[in-house]
């Protein structure tokens, strides 16, 4: 063995360039590196003085109200984008999915039409029912964003027999 084998200087700067990358690498994995922002936080932090809007505490979801809408878009956004789009008008959605804009209702327009499509679902169809996985209040919430995008509606369903029979449905 030569001597120049003996003291592999080659490997034991490779062996200290290591050391040094792993520390270097650890120092600016826990210090410096923010993180990856996976954009997990979808509940934006109140900002100071600002009240919050709490849907579960409104004692009529089906009573018009922007900020219902409001609500009502983010559950869409939540649970019924995936096959009716963003907007509801399929874009991003399923194609056998209904166009929510346009209206082409099969099971009737109007608010407590669509109210009943979230309890029972379409038989046979990937419409499914909403009764288990959303509260009465987050489901009129739906019925109001709905009614506030499409182009379809009855020119006479009232106020009053909308309240009336959301008495009745849960
Ligand atoms: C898995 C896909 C899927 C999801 C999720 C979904 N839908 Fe649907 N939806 C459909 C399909 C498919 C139809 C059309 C069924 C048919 O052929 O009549 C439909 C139809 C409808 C209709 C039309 C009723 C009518 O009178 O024609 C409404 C309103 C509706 N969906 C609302 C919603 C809302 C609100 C949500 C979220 C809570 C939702 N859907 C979630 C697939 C879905």
């Amino acid at each position: 063995m030569s001597k120049k084998d003996y003291h592999n200087s080659g490997g034991l700067i490779a062996l200290l360039g290591s050391i040094i990358f792993v520390f270097a690498f650890f120092f600016y994995v826990v210090y410096i590196n923010k993180g990856v922002d996976l954009a997990e936080n979808v509940t934006e932090p109140a900002k100071p003085g600002e009240v919050q809007f709490d849907l579960a505490s409104v004692k009529e979801p089906w009573v018009e109200s922007a900020e219902v809408v409001t609500a009502g878009a983010k559950i869409f956004k939540a649970n019924c984008a995936v096959c009716h789009g963003a907007k509801g008008d399929l874009v991003g959605g399923i194609p056998n999915a209904r166009n929510l804009v346009e209206g082409q209702w099969t099971q009737g327009s109007g608010m407590i039409n669509h109210f009943k499509v979230l309890q029972n679902g379409i038989t046979g169809t990937q419409m499914v029912s909403f009764k288990a996985t959303l509260k009465p209040f987050e489901r009129w919430a739906l019925v109001q964003f709905i009614d506030s995008i499409t182009k379809n509606k009855p020119a006479n369903e009232k106020p009053e027999d909308v309240a009336a029979f959301a008495t009745t449905a849960d």
